[in-house]
C-alpha cells in the first residue's frame, strides 16, 4: 500500500520534473537591460505567464528539455555566423528591437490590442 502511494505521488511530481527547464527561474522573472539610451525593464515573467507568449516565440532557436541559452549567445556587437545556421545572426540591438518592438508595434496596428511600448523613451527609462 505504502509502495503504491509513493509510485502515485511519484507519477504525480513527474510532469512538474520534465517542464523543470522550461520554467522561468525566480531571479529571471524581472529582466533589466542597461545601456546608454536608458535602462528598460522587461517583464519576463509576464510575459510568457499572462501574455501567454509561448517560450520559443522569443528563444527562436530553443528545442524542449535543452537549457536556454542567451540571446547574446548568439547575437553580438556585429552580424555574426552561428554554427548550424546559414544565414548571419543580427546585431543584438536589432535582434531585440525586431523582437521587443516588432510584436507591440504589430499587436497595436494589426490586432488593435494594448501592447507595450513602441516609442524609445517610453521602453529606454533614462534615470533621474
Ligand atoms: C517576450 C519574449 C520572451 C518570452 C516569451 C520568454 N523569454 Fe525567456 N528571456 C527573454 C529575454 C529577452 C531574456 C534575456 C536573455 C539575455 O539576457 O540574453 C530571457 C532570458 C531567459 C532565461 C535566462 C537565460 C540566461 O542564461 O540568462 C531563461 C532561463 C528563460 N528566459 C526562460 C524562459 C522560459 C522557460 C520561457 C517560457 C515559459 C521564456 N523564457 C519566455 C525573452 C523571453
Ligand atoms: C543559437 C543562436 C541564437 C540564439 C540563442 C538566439 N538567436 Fe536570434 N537568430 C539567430 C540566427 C542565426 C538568426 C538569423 C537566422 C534566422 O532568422 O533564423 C536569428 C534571427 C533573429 C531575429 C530575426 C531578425 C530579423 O532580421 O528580423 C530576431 C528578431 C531574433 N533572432 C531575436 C532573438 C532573441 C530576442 C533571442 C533571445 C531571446 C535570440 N534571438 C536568440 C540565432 C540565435
Ligand atoms: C509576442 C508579443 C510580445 C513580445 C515579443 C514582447 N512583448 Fe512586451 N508586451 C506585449 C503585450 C501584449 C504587452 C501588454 C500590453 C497591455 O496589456 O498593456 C507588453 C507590455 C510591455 C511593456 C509594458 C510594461 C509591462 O510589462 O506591462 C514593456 C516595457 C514591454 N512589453 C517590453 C518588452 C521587451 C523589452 C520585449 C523584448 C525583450 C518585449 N516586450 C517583447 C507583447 C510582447
Ligand atoms: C520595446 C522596447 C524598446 C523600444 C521601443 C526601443 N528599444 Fe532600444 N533596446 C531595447 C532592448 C531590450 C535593447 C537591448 C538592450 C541591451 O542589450 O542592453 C535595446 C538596445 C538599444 C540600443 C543599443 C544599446 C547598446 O549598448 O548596444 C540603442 C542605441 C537603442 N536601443 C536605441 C533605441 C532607439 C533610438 C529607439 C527608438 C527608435 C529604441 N531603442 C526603441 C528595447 C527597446
Amino acid at each position: 500500500m505504502r509502495l503504491l502511494r509513493l509510485l502515485f505521488c511519484g507519477l504525480l511530481i513527474l510532469p512538474f520534473l520534465a517542464n523543470a527547464t522550461e520554467t522561468i527561474p525566480d531571479d529571471k522573472q524581472v529582466i533589466t537591460f542597461k545601456n546608454k539610451k536608458g535602462t528598460v525593464t522587461f517583464n519576463h515573467g509576464l510575459h510568457a505567464t499572462v501574455r501567454g507568449i509561448e517560450c520559443q516565440s522569443c528563444h527562436h532557436t530553443h528545442e524542449a528539455g535543452q537549457p536556454i541559452k542567451r540571446c547574446g549567445d548568439c547575437h553580438k556587437k556585429k552580424k555574426s555566423p552561428v554554427e548550424g545556421f546559414s544565414v548571419l545572426a543580427p546585431k543584438t540591438s536589432k535582434a531585440y528591437h525586431n523582437k521587443c518592438k516588432g510584436c507591440h508595434k504589430y499587436t497595436l496596428e494589426e490586432l488593435q490590442k494594448p501592447a507595450g511600448p513602441t516609442k524609445c523613451k517610453l521602453c529606454h527609462i533614462k534615470d533621474k
